[in-house]
């Protein structure tokens, strides 16, 4: 059995805690391999909401086993929290959690430097979500990081944090005003933590490539958004990993030739959190309405995200970069009620049409959003079981999408709970190119 993938379409967000809870009754494996604490993925069921930061959002199903990769920046408070959490609820997570023993840890200095460093940045700030992504990411690649497996050995731990420590105090005081952190503290938490995860960590990577030769379906999530990828996004308003399709094979080692799906999650609107270019950004009523009818408040840091009309250009592009092979539509429901809808099909820049999303930040920040405008629905579409019990204006409007794109649509969310999603019935897609 294959790989299929998770991808966020848009700058995060999009609903992909529902959709991964969904399709994790299909798999034996969900394995998350970006990301850390920044990412918040809402789960809902009868009348309770659930947000998971760091855990894969398939742990609530008994029968799956929840993969946290090496590519995932690991935060011992966070990840403590919720395994509490999650055990709480009354569901076992012994055996069923694996941690790679090569992911890198977030260190107190990491949120103490990101948020610093944010201040410092003052009008230029990123928007970061302050849980040290950016700092832990650096160190990994500067090779001074920490990873699980150091944490085996107390001096080699000892010896590698007071290092990193005196370097650290160095830029919190000297360069950024802020105060330093305290070695034996940082030494002390972290021991308490391992006798913590010692029982969940393993070569996450032998046992995803040995499940697959046993032919097991992994599912692989991603978090936050293609548009944020630090490669592919609008740098430098991005994140410090790739929550794009590459980021699987190198945040799990698992071989690309695997992977047989990659399904993007495209929220029927945008939204940001953070600064950065969004050419559809609405600032009026409109925009107002989608945030309050959408709730579209940070599942971690609680802050109200900037609203927008659907971008098929920025869609076109991840949709390329990902080869999607099909998208799962959120929040079609938020839509309801509003007598046209916009969609944004090309950017204007000088006086010429783009179909393209252009790479710099300078130019994306100039170009205007070219809509076309489609009628809209006024039926309550949450109960909707299929396709054909849309509303015609939300069925032309799916289509609409697809025709632009040439991506299929295989699932449609029209409301928060598991069974507000129209599925395909099996091989059959609900929208077709
Ligand atoms: P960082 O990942 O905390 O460094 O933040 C970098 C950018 O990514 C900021 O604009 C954040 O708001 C954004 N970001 C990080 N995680 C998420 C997420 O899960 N959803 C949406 N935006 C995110």
């Amino acid at each position: 059995m294959p790989i299929s993938v998770v991808i966020g379409s848009q700058w995060g967000d999009e609903g992909k805690g529902k959709i991964v809870d969904l399709l994790s009754q299909e798999v034996d494996i969900v394995a998350r391999y970006q990301g850390g604490a920044n990412a918040g993925h809402t789960i809902c069921w009868g009348d309770k909401t659930f947000v998971l930061h760091l855990v894969p959002s398939g742990i609530f199903h008994e029968g799956v086993t929840c993969v946290i990769g090496n590519g995932v920046v690991i935060d011992p408070k966070a990840v403590l929290d919720e395994i509490r959490m999650i055990t709480d609820l009354g569901y076992d997570v012994q055996g069923r959690l694996l941690i790679s023993h090569n992911a890198h840890l977030i260190m107190p200095y990491h949120k103490a430097l990101d948020q610093a460093r944010e201040r410092y940045r003052d009008a230029e700030a990123i928007g970061t979500t302050g849980r040290g992504i950016g700092p832990a990411y650096m160190d990994k690649f500067a090779r001074t990081g920490i990873r699980v497996v150091d944490l085996l050995d107390r001096d080699v731990l000892r010896a590698k944090i007071t290092r990193a420590v005196e370097e650290k105090n160095a830029m919190l005081t000297g360069i950024y005003g802020a105060e330093g952190v305290d070695v034996d503290a940082i030494i002390e938490e972290y021991v308490e933590f391992d006798k913590f995860i010692d029982p969940f960590v393993t070569d996450t990577t032998q046992y995803l490539n040995q499940e697959l030769k046993a032919g097991k379906h992994i599912l692989a999530e991603g978090a936050q958004g293609s548009l944020l990828d630090v490669d592919f996004g609008t740098y430098p308003y991005v994140t410090s990993s790739h929550p794009t399709v590459g980021g699987c094979c190198t945040g799990l080692g698992v071989p690309p030739t695997e992977i047989k799906r990659v399904i993007g999650i495209v929220k029927a609107y945008c939204t940001r959190v953070g600064n950065g270019p969004f050419v559809t950004e609405l600032n009026d009523e409109m925009g107002e309405r989608l945030r309050q009818v959408g709730h579209e408040f940070g599942a971690t840091t609680g802050r109200p995200r900037r609203t927008g009309w659907l971008d098929l250009v920025a869609l076109r592009y991840t949709s390329m970069i990902n080869g999607l092979t099909d998208y799962a539509i959120t929040k079609l429901d938020v839509l309801t009620g509003l007598d046209e809808i916009k969609v944004c099909t090309h950017y204007r820049y000088n006086g010429t049409l783009h179909e393209r999303f252009p790479s710099e930040v300078q130019t994306l920040e100039k170009v205007e959003p070219v809509y076309e405008t489609l009628p809209g629905w006024k039926e309550d579409i949450t109960g909707c079981e299929r396709f054909e019990d849309l509303p015609v204006e939300a069925r032309e409007y799916l289509q609409f999408m697809v025709r632009h794109t040439g991506v299929d649509i295989s699932m449609v969310s029209t409301g928060p709970k598991r069974e507000q999603t129209i599925l395909s019935e099996r091989e059959r897609l609900l929208v077709t190119a």
